[in-house]
């Protein structure tokens, strides 16, 4: 069994190892080394909890009901093995001084139970698993494709034999077949420039595999963390974990301090969900700050070093002792790849697993569910890979694997056009091309939408889409940055689609024009490619059950 894993974060480091473990041979796509993933930002921690079912409830919740309940049980089931296994790899969780794991309360949380590793959970955990994959790749079970960028899956038939990549270094095509894909390529950051993640996520393959015939799903909900700070290169997330451990949010008017949240929502206010906050300080009439002076310098000692360092690197100011500017910011992409309960797409033979699939989340994550639902589907992918591998062994399925069809045809043409790139003698930056992209995203799916917005911003990306394909980029820059820009602007127009459709407001998704939700509308949204057109369905989680068309 040879399984082919497009990315390297955690992700598809828990794939990788799993997959490594039961027996399969691993391709590993590595576009950049794993510490440079966007899995090392994540700052808040991982959830896991004692109470399975109150855990359940406020992800089913925060969600705003859209999510299976089914799934998201799987889900917080999982943590506290999850948080075992992590561990026995080496990950150093903060521990109380009795000895017990630190955990956090963070925002829309009924009860503290996310687990830490101070302020730099996600880098401890990328470690870690490098470590562990290292023995296999020693082993030769893992093979990385290093400088490799997915360009398209390999598919007849409806069915995917492996994909083409895209080596950076030698600006060649390079074909590898596998039983299985795996894509882990996390969100879409790059559609909207500057955000807490890594610009290095930029959705070209949750968007070409939907050209090549994956639906998507919930692409409307996208996540702005309440609180960053901006610098000149990206905006940088405060976590929440500073508000778990007394930080207020504040801004000023006529000389006096308004605690906006706690006089709204109460003494609680500053760890309600993200989206309320977030749409609670985008009202705010000026700067808004959190208040440090409740924060003790112990607790930023021991919890809050990452905070600490980047205020002080970029803003130039000491936490301990002066407050933090904040500003929403991009976050999450709660919407991407439409996957079962095993983690398979719509194309046979290729799962979506991490940020870039769509799952658990609904309209609105939870802080500290991404690194539990990375790893979590992770290994829901892996074990339906491995087991199939075991019926088949065992001639519970007696069909041998069909043989690879012949893709001559699909490499020579994937060939051209990256000749037609590199020959390509231009004027016209792509870098342009994308900051355009970027305004546009930004302007019309921001934390509040509404129709006109909306509609000028699909047609402003048909444009793009239209002078994307008909010429030719200066390709000084890079052969990779060209060709996805063409997906990317189809991702954003999907997106925006999306949004257009949703005619209610839930969670994250915010109309100023519906404010309030819709019990039609208490559905996930589908996004179809057909012969360029995108089309949008709703359907009910559970039942599977199509709503209406658009
Ligand atoms: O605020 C945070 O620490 C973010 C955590 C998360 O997105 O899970």
């Amino acid at each position: 069994m040879k399984v082919l894993i497009l990315g390297s974060g955690i992700a598809g480091l828990c794939a990788a190892i799993r997959l490594a473990e039961g027996g399969a041979r691993v391709e590993l796509v590595s576009p950049y080394i794993s510490e440079r993933s966007q899995s090392v930002m994540a700052a808040g921690g991982i959830n896991a909890s004692d109470n399975v079912s109150l855990h359940a409830e406020d992800t089913f919740r925060a969600g705003c009901g859209i999510e299976s309940r089914k799934a998201i049980e799987e889900l917080c089931q999982s943590g506290s093995g999850i948080i075992s296994r992590l561990e026995d790899m080496g990950v150093l969780f903060t521990r109380e001084p009795d000895g017990t794991l630190s955990r956090n309360r963070l925002g829309g949380h009924s009860e503290a139970r996310t687990a830490h590793a101070g302020s730099s959970t996600g880098k401890q955990i990328v470690t870690a698993l490098c470590n562990k994959c290292l023995e296999y790749e020693a082993a030769g079970t893992v093979h990385r494709y290093l400088n490799c960028h997915f360009y398209s899956a390999l598919i007849k038939d409806g069915v995917c034999y492996g994909a083409l990549l895209l080596d950076d270094a030698q600006k060649k095509i390079v074909t590898v077949t596998a039983d299985r894909v795996i894509a882990a390529t996390g969100g879409q950051n790059a559609l909207f420039g500057k955000t807490t993640g890594s610009a290095l996520c930029d959705g070209y393959a949750a968007a070409k595999l939907f050209t090549q015939g994956a639906r998507l799903k919930n692409l409307e909900f996208i996540q702005y963390h309440p609180t960053a700070i901006e610098t000149s290169a990206k905006n940088i997330l405060i976590t929440e974990g500073v508000r778990a451990l007394g930080g207020r949010l504040y801004y000023t008017e006529n000389g006096r301090r308004v605690y906006f949240m706690e006089e709204k929502y109460g003494p609680d206010g500053n760890l309600r969900s993200r989206d309320v906050v977030s749409r609670e300080i985008a009202l705010c009439p000026s700067q808004v700050y959190l208040d440090m002076s409740g924060v003790s310098r112990k607790a930023i000692a021991a919890k809050l070093q990452e905070p600490y360092f980047f205020c002080r690197l970029y803003l130039g100011i000491d936490i301990t002792k002066e407050d933090i500017p904040v500003t929403p910011t991009v976050h999450f992409f709660m919407g991407g790849l439409r996957v079962d309960d095993r983690h398979r797409t719509d194309i046979k033979n290729i799962y979506a697993i991490g940020e870039c699939a769509a799952k658990y989340h609904g309209a609105n994550r939870l802080g500290g569910n991404s690194l539990l639902a990375a790893i979590h589907s992770a290994f829901a992918a892996a074990d339906d890979i491995l087991s199939d591998e075991t019926q088949r062994a065992a001639g519970a399925c007696q069909k041998e694997a069909s043989p690879v069809p012949d893709f001559s045809e699909e490499i020579r043409e994937s060939e051209e056009e990256i000749a037609r790139i590199l020959g390509g003698q231009s004027l016209f930056s792509d870098r342009y091309i994308l900051s355009e992209i970027n305004d546009v995203m930004k302007r019309c799916a921001g934390i509040f939408r509404n129709k006109e917005q909306l509609e000028e911003g699909i047609v402003s990306l048909r444009y793009y889409e239209d002078v994307l394909n008909k010429l030719i980029f200066d390709s000084t820059l890079s052969v990779y940055e060209n060709y996805r820009l063409p997906c990317m602007a189809v991702l954003g127009r999907a997106i925006l689609l999306s949004a257009l459709k949703r005619t209610e407001s839930r969670g994250a998704h915010n109309r100023s024009d519906y404010p309030e939700s819709s019990p039609s509308l208490r559905a996930a949204s589908i996004a179809r490619w057909e012969n360029g057109e995108i089309h949008i369905t709703f359907e009910k989680e559970d039942t599977g059950e199509e709503t209406h068309e658009s």
